[in-house]
């Protein structure tokens, strides 16, 4: 008998599957779509304290290999979530939701989590510290020191399963930096990767940017990201305390991108541009794959293989 479930941040999950945060997740429609596919879960879109309409338009583009998105937020509000989620745990007994959130200074990040206490809601926040999309607001996650701030001004007042989503990094030292920091708090989890922020597609033919904000600038997802998400997952589950867990996020359009995800040290994967492109129906096509590639290994839990990556 194959099994992909897993647990993570304390609570069961019959599949190690979800959304990623901003994809098919924006409105009770998308998040009841994914509640009602083979993911074992959703996460919402990151709420902010008031709701947001974004960046202009054009503003998502798919290409060959990938996507380039500058969303800038775009969201219902914190309070919106909050209840879809709130009601929701009602009606699915035992099930565990994930909830997004971010400020754009700490102070508002407290708020958001004073929100959350205040609230019925009885599942994961995960903080996102990685928006690579909001003109003039640089991404959290590559300022150590504001990371270091938040998180101890977080667990001072917050004592229930959080999560990160942090930015892709991509120098050993950085890896070294950041897991020092984040193994001072007691986090459920990380997700590594947010989309890589800033690239630039462009349309040779009418020589003209993809995306309307930023001249172009945007977060790349896709097939381009997934060697920099596994290097991502593998540097923290190197580093990690072993009772921080990872999410691995990027790249993931088969099940062989979820085995190697988990290979790297992932418990549980999200999917972002390849929902986007196939809707949540891509659940049951991944879990598919991903348990005919365990059963042609002979491997019956993703804990037979998690972290287990070999090296020349
Ligand atoms: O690529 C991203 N786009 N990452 C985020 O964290 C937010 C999103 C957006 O709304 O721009």
């Amino acid at each position: 008998m194959i099994s992909t479930a897993t647990t993570l941040a304390g609570s069961n999950f019959d599949n190690c599957m979800m959304n990623a945060s901003g994809v098919y997740c924006m409105d009770s429609d998308e998040l009841l779509a994914v509640e009602n596919s083979k993911a074992a879960t959703f996460v919402t879109k990151s709420g902010t304290l008031q709701p947001r309409k974004g960046n202009p338009e054009p503003r998502y583009f798919e290409t060959e290999f990938g996507s380039i998105n500058s969303m800038g937020l775009p969201n219902n509000g914190v309070d919106y979530y909050l209840d879809f989620v709130s009601q929701d745990q009602i009606n699915h007994p035992g099930k565990t939701y994930f909830l997004s959130i971010t400020g754009f200074n700490l102070a508002e990040d407290l708020e958001l989590l004073q929100k959350v206490t205040d609230s019925d809601f009885a599942g994961v926040v995960e903080l996102n510290l990685s928006c690579p999309n909001v003109p003039g607001k640089p991404q959290t996650g590559y300022d150590f020191e504001t990371v270091d701030a938040i998180l101890k001004a977080v667990f001072d007042v917050y004592h229930k399963p959080l999560g990160v989503k942090l930015p892709p990094y991509f120098d050993i030292i950085h890896f070294d930096q950041m897991a020092e920091i984040l193994n001072k708090y007691p986090l459920s989890y990380v997700n590594s990767i947010n989309s890589i922020g800033n690239g630039l597609y462009i349309n040779d033919d009418t020589e003209t940017v993809v995306i309307k904000p930023k001249q172009g600038f945007g977060g790349i997802g896709g097939e381009y990201v997934k060697p920099t998400a596994l290097a991502n997952v593998h540097a923290f589950y190197q580093r990690l305390n072993k009772d921080i867990q990872i999410i691995g996020t990027g790249g993931i359009q088969t099940g062989k991108d979820i085995f190697e995800h988990i290979l790297c040290g992932a418990s549980m994967v999200q999917v972002g541009t390849a929902l986007m492109v196939e809707g949540p129906v891509i659940f049951e096509r991944l879990t598919a794959e991903l348990e005919a590639i365990m059963a042609e290994k002979g491997y019956s839990s993703i804990e037979d293989f998690r972290g287990k990556l070999n090296y020349l």
